[in-house]
């Protein structure tokens, strides 16, 4: 798909990867609708790459409320244009000790990660232009491998991964098309103190947002999208752990007492991803 004039809803826009995405499709001549709770990070981006704020391009919405939802559906039908595609990259992370985890925190991970995500994509669906919709689902790493102290986390996005893989063959008699984007961990304000500091004992790299974007530039440009992992080693780890998991257990099991440590919950706010980093001797 060329990316020239194309209509983008892009949500997570004030975020980290999410600023990135629009920054590269905005580059590359796309028109974006940027959702986000921050206003001023809105606001900025909208500026910086001259959104035009007033005109539902720009929308201030929670995802998770059915106000916010009922924002966006307002905007697309007022554009009266077809969407050329959805990009969920809104997402929240909790890292930490399952005892240790806030409830609410985890039922509100799971009420964005999830519930949002896949009503605001059923939502979105007859916006879509029939003829070449997409819709790019931002996952994790963590969706296809569970990593200890992210425990509510890996199953948020292994229900998107999951989600991701139903839609796009439920609807694979269409011609919208669906793909599921694992990055890695990545550097923005998703990850805490905490965990930047195990990543560091754990010798684990972490990518920059544009690598993210720049993998959704290559989804949405080419012919038939597939699904994406970011990143090696981690890819060959989500093989092993998809046939060997017991060989994954061993070396995390290894890692443990490392992860346990950053795990303490010095602070409420402590959340973040990961990328994986495991040590398989
Ligand atoms: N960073 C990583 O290491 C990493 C790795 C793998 C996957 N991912 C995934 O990449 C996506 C983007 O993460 P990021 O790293 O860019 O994180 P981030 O910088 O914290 O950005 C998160 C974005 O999600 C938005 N958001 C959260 N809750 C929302 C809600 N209820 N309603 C509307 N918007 C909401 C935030 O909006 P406001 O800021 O305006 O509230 C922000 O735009 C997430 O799905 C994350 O799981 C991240």
């Amino acid at each position: 798909m060329k990316l020239k004039g194309k209509l983008i809803l892009l949500t997570g826009a004030s975020g980290g990867i999410g600023q990135a995405i629009a920054r590269r499709l905005a580059a590359q001549g796309a028109r974006l609708i940027l959702v986000g709770r921050s206003t001023q990070q809105l606001n900025a981006l909208a500026r910086e790459l001259h959104v035009l704020v007033n005109e539902g391009f720009v929308l201030q919405a929670d995802i998770t409320s059915r106000s916010g939802r009922d924002t966006i559906r307002t905007a697309l039908l007022a554009l009266q244009e077809p969407l050329d595609a959805l990009i969920n990259c809104a997402g929240v992370n909790l890292f930490g000790l399952l005892e240790d985890n806030d409830p609410e925190a985890i039922e509100q991970l799971i009420n964005t990660n999830v519930t949002a995500t896949i009503l605001l994509t059923q939502l979105a669906l007859p916006f879509l232009n029939k003829d070449s919709g997409r819709i790019v689902n931002i996952g994790s790493s963590f969706g296809g491998l569970g990593y200890p102290g992210f425990s509510a986390y890996c199953a948020s996005k292994f229900a998107l991964r999951g989600f991701s893989e139903a839609l796009r063959r439920e609807l694979s008699d269409s011609q919208i098309q669906v793909a599921h984007l694992a990055p890695r961990a990545t550097n923005t304000n998703l990850n805490s103190d905490a965990v930047y500091a195990m990543n560091r004992e754990l010798g684990t790299a972490m990518d920059e947002p544009e690598v993210v974007a720049a993998q959704v530039e290559f989804m949405l440009s080419a012919k038939r999208m597939h699904d994406r992992n970011i990143g090696w080693p981690e890819r060959l780890f989500l093989r092993i752990n998809s046939l060997f998991p017991r060989v994954i257990d061993n070396a995390l099991r290894s890692q443990l007492p490392i992860i346990r440590r950053h795990a303490q919950p010095v602070s409420a706010s402590a959340t973040a991803d990961n990328n994986i980093s495991i040590h398989l001797s």
